[in-house]
């Protein structure tokens, strides 16, 4: 059985850890570590061991030094760093792009949201969260072993209960009516647009994620030819920052390369000719 963790600030004594609570040990932006408060365990790094035991008392946001004398500060694990740590069989959504999944659709509690794809849960993650409590997300999936993964990820983070998973094929048809948001992170979502559309409330939201260029195309043309509007294509670019007074700049990295981000909003059948032309107008203007 996989254990449960609280998300929720649930008292004012909640920053005190407690035997069993989950930490992250911070050494620097790039190094995290996830462990949990347990007296009689050690945590071993490359910079010595913590006895993960001395953990029971402090207060997040205090520090623990390893046995070689390095501090790691003690924070409080939010739901990104749960989900960027969550065991992975599959490519991933990042926060950046599930950022603006949130923000453009307006996602909140006590919407009914169809996944196409859970593949690790890391997206089904954020949607459950913002939907909950009284809202679901209905997440399909044609890998089972995917699918367990993502049973359990979503069990350690107590969001599982928002959560109903399919191990199906949402090729088949989605079983879901009147639902507020479909999001497809799969590699053929043009295939789908009329099942889509079948599940989705009137002007509820379309939103596919793909890597590439020509699944965008397709995906558009698709949208075009069903019966949707406000149809954006978008790509996120993120760039970290150096911030140092006088020698600001950006960092050397980068992630260069995630996805792209298809939205649509669903319409009328009985009004979609006259939609394309208005938009079709619109894009020669
Ligand atoms: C890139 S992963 C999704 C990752 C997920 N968004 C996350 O953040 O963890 C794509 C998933 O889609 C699943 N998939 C592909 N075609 C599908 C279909 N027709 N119906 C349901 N799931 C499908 C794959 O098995 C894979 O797990």
């Amino acid at each position: 059985m996989t254990e449960k963790i609280e998300i929720e600030v649930k008292n004012e004594n909640d920053s005190i850890i407690a035997e069993g609570d989950d930490v992250i040990l911070y050494l620097d932006h790039r190094r995290t570590y996830l462990v949990k408060a347990k007296a009689g365990r050690d945590f071993h790094t490359h910079r010595g061991y913590i006895k993960l035991g001395d953990l029971i008392g402090k207060n997040f946001g205090d520090k623990i030094e390893s046995s070689t004398g390095t501090s790691f500060i003690i924070l409080k694990p939010s739901l990104r760093d749960f989900a960027l740590k969550f065991p992975r069989l599959t490519q991933i959504m990042y926060p950046k792009d599930i950022g603006l999944i949130l923000a453009y659709t307006g996602i909140g509690p006590g919407w009914r949201v169809v996944e196409g794809g859970v593949g690790s849960g890391v997206l089904t993650a954020f949607l459950a969260n913002s939907v909950r409590p009284s809202g679901r997300v209905y997440g399909y999936e044609v890998n089972e072993r995917f699918l367990q993964n993502a049973r359990k990820n979503l069990e350690r983070v107590g969001l599982m209960d928002y959560v109903e998973l399919k191990l199906r094929d949402i090729g088949q048809g989605i079983v879901e009516r009147d639902v507020d948001l479909v999001v497809l992170d799969l590699a053929t979502p043009w295939l789908f647009i009329e099942n889509v559309w079948e599940a989705l409330k009137p002007s509820g939201y379309f939103v596919s994620f793909s890597p590439t260029i020509n699944q965008v195309e397709k995906t558009v043309e698709a949208l075009r030819q069903g019966s949707f509007i406000d149809i954006e294509a978008i790509e996120c670019i993120l760039r970290n920052f150096k911030v140092k007074m006088g020698e600001t700049r950006p960092e050397t990295i980068m992630v260069g390369h995630t996805g792209y981000l298809v939205f649509a909003r669903r319409i009328s059948k009985d009004i979609s000719s006259y939609a394309a032309k208005a938009e079709e107008k619109i894009r020669e203007e």
